[in-house]
């Protein structure tokens, strides 16, 4: 039998991310490029998810079966999906096994054995080996070591329950776009399409079940856009009005800047730094029937493209770990690094500084971030309010924050992602 083709897809997708830190998003991309069979490529995507969201779990059994370094190294890929597969049973054991060691022989001929004897022994040592595991934070929680610590000092009572939501399965909610139609109008064309939905915010109602985007009602003409619940405060917050001059500093891929236009109509210039997915803020932006300004240029650096009139408002959705929704990109806790951290929080301070000279007085500028980590979010925010006393904090409300009364942190849970927002007025 041939090995399937969706399991080797897997296996180099997982090699991807795990060996040569490249994120899923773009390989897939790269691969459906190619013309790959979307049949394969989707159902290799599933299996590399699967595979990363448990990778800690699964690396801690080869390593313990393996007993040596693979060789070569890309073995990783096809014994972790093969893994996956027997632990997470998908299909009979032997056509696991069988399936898995045909596709490492086709690239490896002479690491059959060893590939066979791993997967046939999973089984046979799976007990043993789910008691070793818990003393592997690592292989116990599926995050790095240095991610569980960071979160065990910022949420001592719930990190736990935080790391249980994050290894499950992202709810798929949907922003009405009420220029078209009304939540419960929607909400009652979804059921109708046999899609039962419930809403869990002003604008969002979530799927029971994940559909694709082509067969949501009216999707094409803009009736409905793909976000999650938490990422639907940030326009409220914002506090836009018809005409006031906006910026929306890091915009791509343009969810929060359609809904700011869905509500009003300001005067809006959506500013991203990577020129590729500024083009899927203009896509958007076509589909809904909205209007914006979209460039391209670097936050940090507004002598570039500001042409000196102040903003009313600033949104800086800013670049982060994107730690509060990594179960949605299972791939983004294996490719970052602890230092990544500092770094992006060095950044978070640049983009502040740039941005907040270009609000006007009596402005308000909204800092976003979709992490967990104190130091990407309150950290920033009382550091940026130590160096600039004219600042101050306007209190954000919203349902389910914890925390600082001033600012708001979401934790992941049943309807949303993890977010942060502090809103900053300009006196
Ligand atoms: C969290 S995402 C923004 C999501 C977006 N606001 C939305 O709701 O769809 C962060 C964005 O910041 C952009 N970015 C990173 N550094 C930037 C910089 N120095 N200037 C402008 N954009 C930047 C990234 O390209 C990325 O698109």
């Amino acid at each position: 039998m041939p090995a399937s083709p969706s399991r080797m897809l897997a296996a180099r997708l997982v090699n991807a991310v795990l060996l040569e830190g490249r994120g899923l998003t773009l390989t897939l991309q790269e691969t459906r490029a190619t013309g790959a069979d979307p049949r394969v490529v989707a159902a290799a995507q599933s299996l590399a998810y699967g595979t990363l969201r448990r990778a800690g779990r699964l690396r801690f059994f080869l390593r313990a079966l393996a007993g040596r370094a693979l060789s070569p190294p890309t073995l990783l890929g096809p014994l972790l999906v093969g893994l996956h597969e027997l632990d997470a049973r998908t299909g009979p054991d032997y056509a696991v096994v069988h399936d898995s060691v045909a596709g490492v022989a086709r690239d490896h001929p002479r690491a059959r054995g060893f590939a066979n004897a791993i997967l046939r022994n999973f089984r046979r040592r799976q007990m043993e080996l789910e008691t070793a595991l818990l003393a592997d934070p690592e292989a116990r929680w599926n995050f790095p070591a240095w991610w569980l610590e960071r979160l065990q000092a910022a949420y001592p009572d719930s990190w736990q329950a935080i790391v249980a939501t994050q290894n499950g399965h992202p709810p798929m909610t949907l922003r009405v776009n009420r220029r078209q139609t009304s939540v419960q109008d929607y909400s009652r064309l979804l059921t109708q399409a046999g899609h039962a939905n419930r809403q869990t915010g002003p604008w969002a109602l979530t799927l029971e079940q994940p559909v694709p985007v082509a067969e949501l009602p009216h999707f094409q003409t803009g009736w409905a856009s793909v976000q999650d619940l938490g990422a639907q405060w940030a326009a409220p917050l914002l506090g836009c009005e018809d005409g006031m001059r906006v910026l929306d500093a890091c915009a791509a891929p343009g969810g929060k800047t359609a809904h700011l236009l869905e509500r009003h109509a300001p005067r809006l210039l959506a500013l991203d730094s990577d020129a590729r997915r500024l083009t899927r803020v203009r896509d958007t932006l076509a589909r809904l029937g909205l209007q914006a300004e979209a460039r391209h240029g670097d936050a940090g650096q507004p002598w570039d493209w500001w042409d000196g009139e102040p903003f009313d408002r600033i949104l800086l959705d800013a670049p982060c770990t994107a730690s509060g929704v990594v179960r949605r990109h299972a791939d983004g806790k294996w490719l970052k690094r602890a230092e990544d951290m500092q770094q992006l929080a060095r950044e978070q301070t640049r983009l502040l500084d740039a941005l907040w000279p270009l609000l006007r007085m009596d402005g308000r500028m909204l800092y976003a971030t979709c992490s967990l980590f104190p130091a990407e979010n309150g950290e920033r925010i009382d550091a940026f309010l130590a160096r600039h006393p004219e600042a101050r904090l306007l209190p954000v409300h919203v349902p389910g924050c914890v925390g600082d009364e001033d600012m708001c942190q979401l934790l992941p849970g049943t309807d949303s992602d993890g977010f942060f927002y502090a809103c900053l007025l300009k006196t």
